[in-house]
């Protein structure tokens, strides 16, 4: 980060599936008032479909190619918007991502237990990477897999187990408070 340059104000959300990123992100847009982008909603609204019919017809690495494309654009918005950016579980996958993120400004990773995980994802198919024989043992393999990317992702890490958005939308303004307050 060039310390000559103001810190980027962005508010990024990144976790696993089924982690809340898309409820805190709502929540922390209503009380910030910054605009709100869900990468997976801007993604299905460029390619007019669903995630899960993006990877049947086209397959995952085109999909990460418009996350990665996604990013770039953002990040290199110069408008000075300040943005709440809610990602899709998978966007650390890739070390360009996973730096573009960090620069981007303040990213928080939500945790999640696998069994909530698996609670929250098994409601719906719109996880095309979950319609397997075994959703909890492709949850366990992944997690384990991201975990250090999350990590080394994040500045900040919450547990959101037992709490509800509100609730995690304000520990995490509490968090990040003195980011927001450096000019
Ligand atoms: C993915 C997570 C999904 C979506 C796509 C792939 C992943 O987003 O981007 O199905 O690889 O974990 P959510 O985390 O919002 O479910």
């Amino acid at each position: 980060m060039n310390l000559q340059e103001p810190l980027p104000k962005n508010l990024i959300l990144i976790g696993f599936m089924g982690s809340g990123k898309s409820t805190v992100g709502r929540e922390l847009h209503a009380r910030l008032g910054y605009e709100l982008v869900d990468m997976d909603t801007v993604i299905e609204q460029r390619e007019g479909r669903p995630i899960s019919r993006i990877f049947e017809e086209n397959g995952e690495e085109y999909f990460r190619d418009l996350e990665t494309a996604l990013l770039k654009e953002l990040h290199g918005c110069q408008s000075g918007v300040r943005r709440i950016i809610s990602t899709g579980g998978g966007v650390v996958g890739r070390e360009e991502n996973r730096r573009l993120l960090h620069n981007m400004g303040y990213v928080v990773w939500l945790h999640a237990p696998v069994a909530v995980v698996y609670e929250r994802t098994s409601r719906n198919r719109e996880r095309p990477l979950l319609q397997t024989e075994n959703p909890v043992a492709k949850i366990e393999a992944l997690m384990e897999k991201r975990q250090p990317w999350y990590e080394q992702t994040s500045h900040l890490r919450v547990d959101t187990n037992g709490l509800d958005g509100g609730e995690l939308a304000v520990g995490i303004l509490e968090s990040a408070r003195y980011f927001f307050s450096n000019p």
